[in-house]
């Protein structure tokens, strides 16, 4: 079949979604859905609502963040996987689930903690019967940063946890390197403390026992430095 050419019925959910998805049916940005006086509570209402850019038809709900409004510290993911698209909560899967290993290890209760993502839909590709992860990408993340921010605005916590690069990037700006910055603490107007760690996921991808070991303790030191400054 030729790019861009009606696609059969069968075809709906493999249709390229940039294809399946005019323009015209985005709905206005994120910034203007937020409620004038929000709480955790309105914005995850006012979230739900939101088509400002593609990925809202990709993926089955918005995956709002979770956690207490007094949380010391936020957790930002990438985006939501398989699972959080149909349970409707982050980290729920099995990155959510090594996270919960990890934090518990660095003597992190999760209730002091706010778990959200730079990207709040699923953004994913058939193959099969699967649904496989894409990386969001610089449009899309920034069209869904104003959630983040409001979430940021209304816990503000003294200290936020990037996990992984597209967090990073979202929050750091698109040069920050998490190879080479992990478990600093960086300079940043967003909160005293601000520090970028590997994804849990990258764990679960490890090639080998080795790699996959190693990447589990660094993401363990770094966490054991932010148990620290939480206490
Ligand atoms: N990976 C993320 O970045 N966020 C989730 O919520 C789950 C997996
Ligand atoms: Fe809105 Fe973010 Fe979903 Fe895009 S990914 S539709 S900006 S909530």
């Amino acid at each position: 079949m030729r790019p861009g050419c009606a696609a059969p019925l069968v075809g709906t959910l493999v249709v390229p979604i940039s294809f399946a998805m005019p323009n015209g049916e985005l709905g206005p940005p994120a910034a203007e859905l937020l409620p004038p006086h929000p709480t955790l509570p309105s914005l995850r209402v006012a979230a739900a609502g939101c088509r400002a850019c593609p990925l809202w038809k990709r993926g089955t709900q918005t995956v709002f963040g979770e956690g207490s409004e007094h949380a010391k510290a936020i957790f930002v993911g990438e985006e939501p996987g398989d699972e959080e698209d149909r349970g409707g909560r982050p980290f729920i899967g099995p990155a959510g689930k090594l996270l919960d290993r990890v934090l518990a290890d660095a003597g992190i209760e999760r209730a002091k903690i706010y778990v959200t993502n730079a990207v709040k839909h699923f953004k994913w590709i058939p193959r099969g019967k699967r649904r496989i992860h894409e990386r969001p990408n610089r449009a899309e993340i920034d069209a869904c940063r104003p959630w983040l921010d409001a979430e940021i605005a209304l816990v503000r916590p003294p200290l936020i946890v990037c996990l992984g690069a597209t967090a990073a990037k979202s929050l750091l700006g698109p040069d920050f390197r998490v190879t080479h910055r992990r478990g600093q603490l960086v300079p940043s107007p967003l909160a005293r403390y601000v520090m970028a760690t590997v994804h849990p996921s990258a764990v679960l991808r490890a090639p080998d026992d080795e790699a996959r070991h190693a990447a589990r303790e660094q993401l363990t030191a770094d966490l054991r430095g932010v148990a620290a400054l939480i206490g």
